[in-house]
Formats: C-alpha cells, sequence, structure tokens
C-alpha cells in the first residue's frame, strides 16, 4: 500500500499506526511506530502481527463485535494507551487499524495536573455557594493578623478541623470566637454540611431546650402542629455551635452531656430517642472552670468539652496586628460608606497601641468606623479619633476580677500619679512629697504598698 506524497506525511504524523488484512497480517506501519516499537520497517511488512509485537491484541479484534477497543499496553517500561478500530467493508471486517491515543503514560501527569487545577478552582467556587447557602460567614481567610498568636490561633484551628473532637473556644468578648467557629466549620469534612448556630444565652430555660433538642406534637400548650426538629437534629451530619455556652442553664447541662457522650437526644415530649451525629463547638467568655469551682458548671460537662480548647487571644497581647486588622477595615468600610481612605496617619497607630482594649477587634472596629465618619479625605487622622475619652485605659474585665474594683482602680489611680510626679522631680522624694502635699514619711509608706521602687 503506497498513499505517496503528502498523504504519508499525515499517516506518519499519527502515534503507532499500524493496520493489519483480515488474516491478521501487517499491511501498514508508519515510522513513528516502528520506531517506538523498535521494528524494521519495511520487514515487517506481510508478517503475522504478533510476529512483529507479540503482544498485540489486534487479532481478537478482528473476531470482536465492537468496532471499537481501547487498551493500555506496555513497552520497554512505559505504559501507552491505543485505540483499535475494526474495518469494515459491505458488512464483513477487512482489517483492524491501531494507533496510539497516549505513548508514555507520563506525558498525562501534566494533563492530569491541569485538570486538576481546573477542578480545584471549581471546589473553591462551589465551597463559597455552599458557605453562603449554609449561612457561615467566615472562613479562616478572615481572621486578619499575623502576630504569633495568631499564627499559632490559625494552626489550632487547623488541627481542630481535622478532628471529630469537641472545640472549646474560649476568650473575652470581641476577640473573634464566632469567627474561629465558623473558620473551623469550613475547613473540616463536614463543610458542605450544616452550621447551625445556638446561643446559650438570654433565653428561658424551657425555650432553649426546645431549641436544642425540638419537640413533638402536643408537647405542651403553643407547640406546633407537627412538632420541630431541634439544632441539634438541624445540625446532624454537620456542626452545632453552641455561643455563651456558660450560661446554658445547669438544668439542661446533663441532656448535653448524654448529646456528646451517646449521641442521642430526647425532643421535649418524646418517647422516643433520636441518634443524631453534630460536632459540636461551644465558646465560652467566662472561665469555666472558675464556674465549676462556685457550683454553676456541671464538672462532668466541662471535661466533656474541654478536650480541645481554644483560647483566643485578647488584642491587647498582639497589638502588632493593629494596623492589619485597621486597614482590612477601612478597606471595607471605604465600599460601604463610599469613603476613600488610602492611609492612616502613623500617629494614630502608635495612639491606638496604648490602649488596652476590653472590647478587642470588636471595639477596635467600632473605633474605626466612628473615625472614618469624621474623614473626608485619603487620610484617617489623629482629630478623626475621639482618642482623651480613652485616657483612662480601664481594663473592665481585669478589674473584675478583683474583690473590691473601686479600690482596686483608686489604688493604681495613686500609684500612677505618684510614679509621674517622682519622674518630673527626677525622683527626688522631698520635691515629690512637697508637691503631693503629703509628708516624706507618708510618701515612702505608699510607695512601699503600691509597690513603687525606692
Ligand atoms: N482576627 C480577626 N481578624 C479580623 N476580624 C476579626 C478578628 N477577630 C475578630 N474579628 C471581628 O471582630 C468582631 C467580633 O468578633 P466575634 O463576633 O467573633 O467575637 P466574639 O469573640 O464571638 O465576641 P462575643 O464574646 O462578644 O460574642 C467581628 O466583626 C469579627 O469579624
Ligand atoms: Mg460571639
Amino acid at each position: 500500500m503506497n498513499l505517496g506524497g503528502d498523504f504519508e506525511l499525515f499517516l506518519d504524523a499519527i502515534p503507532g499506526l499500524l493496520i493489519i488484512d483480515r488474516y491478521g497480517k501487517v499491511i501498514y506501519i508508519n515510522e513513528q511506530c516502528a520506531d517506538y516499537i523498535k521494528v524494521d520497517r519495511e520487514k515487517s511488512i506481510g508478517r503475522y502481527v504478533t510476529d512483529v509485537f507479540p503482544s498485540s491484541i489486534m487479532p481478537d479484534i478482528l473476531k470482536s463485535r465492537n468496532k471499537y477497543n481501547t487498551c493500555f499496553y506496555f513497552q520497554d517500561g512505559r505504559m501507552s494507551i491505543s485505540t483499535q478500530v475494526q474495518l469494515q467493508k459491505d458488512g464483513e471486517v477487512t482489517g483492524v487499524l491501531e494507533y496510539d491515543m497516549i505513548q508514555d503514560i507520563n506525558a498525562l501527569d501534566d494533563l492530569l495536573s491541569q485538570y486538576a487545577e481546573k477542578l480545584k478552582d471549581e471546589m473553591a467556587y462551589f465551597r463559597e455557594q455552599v458557605r453562603n447557602f449554609k449561612s457561615t460567614k467566615y472562613s479562616i481567610n478572615n481572621i486578619r493578623g499575623s502576630s504569633p498568636k495568631v499564627q499559632a490561633l490559625k494552626y489550632q484551628i487547623e488541627l481542630a478541623a481535622n478532628s471529630s473532637s469537641t472545640v472549646l473556644i474560649c476568650g473575652e468578648t470581641g476577640t473573634g470566637k464566632e469567627l474561629v467557629a465558623h473558620s473551623i466549620h469550613n475547613l473540616s469534612s463536614r463543610a458542605f454540611q450544616s452550621f447551625v448556630k445556638v446561643n446559650g444565652a438570654g433565653m428561658a430555660e424551657s425555650l432553649i431546650e426546645s431549641e436544642l433538642f425540638g419537640y413533638v406534637e402536643g408537647a405542651f400548650t403553643g407547640a406546633r402542629k407537627g412538632g420541630k426538629k431541634g439544632k441539634f437534629e438541624l445540625a446532624d451530619e454537620g456542626t452545632l455551635f453552641i455561643d455563651e455556652i456558660n450560661q446554658m442553664p445547669l438544668s439542661l447541662q446533663p441532656k448535653i452531656l448524654r448529646a456528646l457522650q451517646e449521641g442521642e437526644i430526647a425532643p421535649v415530649g418524646s418517647e422516643e430517642d433520636i441518634t443524631v451525629n453534630a460536632r459540636l463547638i461551644v465558646a465560652a467568655n467566662q472561665d469555666l472552670r472558675k464556674l465549676v469551682s462556685e457550683g454553676k458548671f456541671r464538672e462532668d460537662l466541662y471535661y466533656r468539652l474541654n478536650v480541645f480548647p481554644i483560647m483566643v487571644p485578647p488584642l491587647r497581647e498582639r497589638l502588632d496586628d493593629i494596623p492589619e486588622l485597621v486597614e482590612t477595615k477601612v478597606q471595607e468600610l471605604n465600599k460601604e460608606l463610599g469613603k476613600s481612605i488610602g492611609s492612616v496617619e502613623p500617629g494614630v497607630y502608635r495612639k491606638l497601641r496604648e490602649y488596652n482594649w476590653p472590647g478587642n477587634i470588636r471595639e477596635l472596629y467600632n473605633r474605626v468606623e466612628a473615625a472614618m465618619n469624621y474623614a473626608n479625605g485619603d487620610t484617617l487622622r489623629m482629630e478623626h479619633f475621639n482618642f482623651r475619652a480613652d485616657n483612662s485605659k480601664i481594663n473592665l474585665d481585669e478589674l473584675n476580677q478583683f474583690d473590691n474594683p473601686i479600690e482596686a482602680m483608686k489604688k493604681e489611680a495613686e500609684r500612677k500619679l505618684i510614679n509621674e510626679v517622682l519622674m518630673r522631680f527626677n525622683y527626688n522624694k522631698t520635691k515629690t512629697a512637697q508637691y503631693l502635699k503629703i509628708s516624706r514619711p507618708l510618701l515612702y509608706q505608699k510607695m512601699k504598698r503600691l509597690g513603687i521602687e525606692l
């Protein structure tokens, strides 16, 4: 068979092209194929195909009921994929044509990784859609800051996401506990399932019970027809986030413990238990251990919750994150308020670092928002912030730990004043005492009591 001229060129461009007649004899083999399987092209013509290429399945295809076939084959340790086509004329098999779809499968790696990249992008897109749908607003990317404390926090979030243990998130108000809970869910294998939130505070006991565990029809007056599913059930296969667990009434705590230990809940008014598989994340804004010692929280539940504790650090312990947090918030508010603030005066950051942020990031964000409302140009300046009101630097949470917060505050004020005056008079005690209108011995006494170095 001689196709001649350009046609031969076209045929040579097809990898592994080999044609046999109805008797299994080679009638055509292109240069590329002969090279690939290492045979002499001229000498192959007219020979039985398995004499040329022992593992060929072409003879089988002559007898096959299927016109097309695709298979793997090995050649010199390389794996390839070839396709065989039964040639027919007037309903009779006249031969088989074979060519390689892929020679050397390693070349597939590139193709597969291109495809994997595309799939990854698509996954990210759908993840986002599902996240919006499931109402988990935040992901780990929303956690800003690069201080060691935040890096450690993110690491813990990743660990928690890869485990199915109950997570106890502790931290002061406004530190981002909710953000952490969302992030864990979104990174976990349950990300495509529901994220259900319930708050332990501000609800009557009976209401929380039916909220958490649901109720059956006729459970109480006013109960909805057909009953109502509880949050535990709604979070089945997903994540249940109980915020402010510290406020959970003592009477309900055993039921939560049981749900955790046996995976079973009893809807209000129901005789039968329901099995649920909800991953639990709880948040507390008070020290649970302290509540246990005061008899306000059950010890057994505390231990069952405390398997994977995560401490969210207060803002005053990661002041270095302030610029990044402020910039993020400014960008966000630019869009919301239609402003175009591009920079923040360095003095502002210095000042923001001096405050001790009892309300943490929430408070910082509120302060930034308030300042943004005063700013007209492209820079956020000192005068846009109401800094004077913050001179008190009172940390309410810290102060609250004292038996007598007013006394503690007075003592602190006294210490500050004496320190200032000492500094002003270069640590001359006589002048300091005179300025404060007290005797020198009294000054010494006070300094000793307040722990000021002599
Ligand atoms: N690391 C962070 N990066 C960016 N924003 C944060 C960060 N942490 C918290 N925020 C933001 O601060 C605000 C308060 O966070 P969140 O509601 O999660 O606090 P919380 O710890 O649950 O407080 P509370 O105990 O009062 O409920 C939210 O607007 C949140 O988006
Ligand atoms: Mg919260």
